[in-house]
């Protein structure tokens, strides 16, 4: 059986990342993680901070800490985070830890050995009053076409045309303002992504048949434009630097290798941090060196899918490495806040940290992974939001729970009821459960995780279907044999559930789970069996109501964060 890992895309270190990221990259890798640990297969999912790049060295200036502190901080602060979400990777690394270093110039060594990188002498823009060299997006000026005044070097935004820095008009630094510009000359490394060209297609028609559309479509979108040779590396203070041992000029330079270059190198470099944990029991190599029986996933937003498709996957062939490569790319698209842009740098939508504070995760896991933009971009409203908990969670799952455990405590006591034997009603909705719970596990499978979300409720909603027809609290005046046995069921329901809606929203899970007082409870999944019969939980169980699970979402409270946090008027 395939051992499985997973990553995904590196949150960058420059700030807190919003509900879109999440959705994007972290939460379905975690769901999906979750799911094959639960189902049995071994599964490592690794993820780090990104945190090289000029973004991260703005960041650390205007927070007016050295990069090196702020960047240990906003990890720390990134994790507190994630673990709020039940995020639960394997590992959670750092770019800039010394496992990238090495790993991310062994693969420069090797790519040079290979001759697919050379050096190249380019004109680049020099701000005397910040003393560096700036990068293109940190040049602005009057766009050359549409005349927009605060074009970037790299792009307008207005037009949208790619620029090169020397296309602006009245060009200035986006750091200091200064116009005291001048282009000097300087060294860079070059990936030959060229070379390179008919290689990636090659992996691409062998590897990419099973990939969805989004990403396959991307690639080859960039296949057609043509592999460009790429600078990989910078004239900045931050980043892993180029080793003296294979270019002492330009390491005595001082240049490092640009962000994109080590960030995917990264996932490599934090499963090698995983094992330098714990080096006698973890095997770093065997994840990814000839690494034959490993299937990995990949998730990312869809601005990553070039990288991760195309780049990278050149990158580790020019190394004439066994590396691992990538088999399954799991893109997403946008999720907009009102149709409109999240966006980090206006601070608009709802960021990871703001949400905790408001609201539990599974709330959150649940409404994103449920709402998911998979096919298309979605469009994050608080109203949607609101009845997506209140009707889902709430209504027909939290109610279930505290409903029949409350109802059985009540007339039965603090035990599961015995009660008549199971009957045709018992055995349709085991034919039921069974059905869904396979539903479920394919669309898990597959990583439909809007289709599988919607499976989940279903299995829930089968529960309240089943107990509104059986009505135990009409059978308890007439038959109480048969309440109890409607409740038993019932109450082996709650505990599939626990078991089964783990991926999606673990802590309720959990507290489902801990209401049977079951010996040995060490089940990770349930068997079609097992879901057909409905006996896991035995007459003469000992349980306990947790707290209700979901609380609604009330008016007073849609008005209250519409208004804090800006709704449709600003999209
Ligand atoms: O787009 C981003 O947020 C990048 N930090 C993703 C990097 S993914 C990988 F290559 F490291
Ligand atoms: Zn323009």
């Amino acid at each position: 059986m395939a051992r499985h890992l997973i990553t995904s895309a590196l949150p960058y270190i420059n700030g807190i990342k919003h509900l879109g990221n999440m959705v994007g990259s972290m939460l379905p890798a975690d769901v999906y993680a979750r799911f094959l640990r639960q189902t049995g297969r071994e599964t490592l999912y690794i993820c780090a901070t990104d945190e090289h790049g000029t973004p991260a060295e703005l960041a650390a200036k205007e927070a007016g800490l050295p990069v090196a502190e702020f960047c240990a901080q906003q990890h720390d602060l990134q994790k507190a985070v994630y673990d709020g979400f039940g995020l639960n990777f394997d590992y959670f690394g750092r770019s800039s830890s010394p496992e990238n270093r090495e790993i991310t110039q062994h693969f420069a060594r090797q790519l040079q050995k290979n001759g697919f990188i050379e050096e190249r002498s380019i004109r680049q823009v020099y701000s005397l009053a910040d003393g560096r060299f700036l990068p293109d997006r940190y040049i602005v000026g009057t766009c050359p076409h549409c005349g927009y005044d605060k074009a970037r070097g790299d792009q307008c935004e207005n037009c949208t045309r790619v620029l090169d820095p020397t296309d602006l008009i009245d060009a200035r630094s986006a750091i200091s303002g200064s116009s005291d510009l001048e282009v000097r000359e300087t060294k860079h490394l070059f990936l030959l992504q060229s070379k390179l060209q008919g290689e990636v297609e090659a992996w691409i028609d062998e590897h990419g048949k099973d990939w969805p559309v989004l990403a396959s479509s991307i690639a080859r979108k960039w296949l057609t434009e043509g592999l460009n040779d790429r600078a990989i590396t910078r004239d900045l203070d931050w980043g892993v630097p180029v080793p003296a041992d294979t270019w002492p000029e330009l390491a005595a330079e001082g240049k490092v290798f640009y962000v994109w270059f080590d960030a995917p190198v990264e996932y490599i470099g934090a499963t090698k941090e995983w094992a330098d944990q714990d080096p006698e029991n973890r095997d770093w190599k065997s994840w990814w060196y000839d690494a034959t029986d490993v299937r990995y996933t990949e998730f990312m937003a869809k601005d990553n899918v070039p990288f991760h498709t195309v780049m990278f996957p050149a990158t580790e062939l020019g190394t004439r490495e066994p590396w691992k490569k990538v088999d399954y790319v799991k893109a997403f698209n946008w999720l907009t806040y009102y149709g409109g842009k999240f966006s980090t740098s206006q601070k608009r939508g709802v960021f990871t940290d703001a949400a905790l504070e408001l609201l539990p995760a599974d709330y959150w896991r649940y409404f994103l992974m449920a709402n998911a933009p998979e096919s298309d971009d979605t469009s994050f409203t608080w109203e949607l939001f609101a009845s997506t908990v209140n009707k889902d969670l709430a209504d027909v799952l939290g109610n279930f729970v505290n409903r029949v455990l409350s109802f059985s405590r009540k007339r039965f006591g603090d035990a599961v009821p015995a009660g008549n034997e199971a009957g045709a009603a018992e055995a349709a909705l085991g034919q039921e459960v069974a059905r869904l719970l396979a539903e479920y596990e394919e669309h898990m499978e597959c990583l439909q995780f809007r289709k599988a979300a919607q499976a989940l409720r279903a299995l829930w909603s089968a529960g309240n279907s089943y107990l509104e027809t059986k009505a135990p609290w009409l059978e308890i005046k007439s038959d109480p044999d048969a309440a109890a046995l409607t409740l038993r069921t019932a109450m082996n329901l709650i505990h599939l559930y626990a078991v089964v809606s783990e991926p999606f929203v673990p802590a309720s899970a959990a507290a489902m789970r801990s209401a049977f007082a079951l010996p040995a409870d060490e089940r990770t999944w349930i068997t079609q069996d097992e879901a057909r019969s409905l006996s896991l939980v035995p007459a003469g169980t000992p349980f306990t109501v947790p707290p209700v699970l979901f609380a609604k979402i009330s008016d007073e409270d849609l008005a209250s964060y519409k208004e804090r946090f800006g709704g449709a008027e600003e999209a």
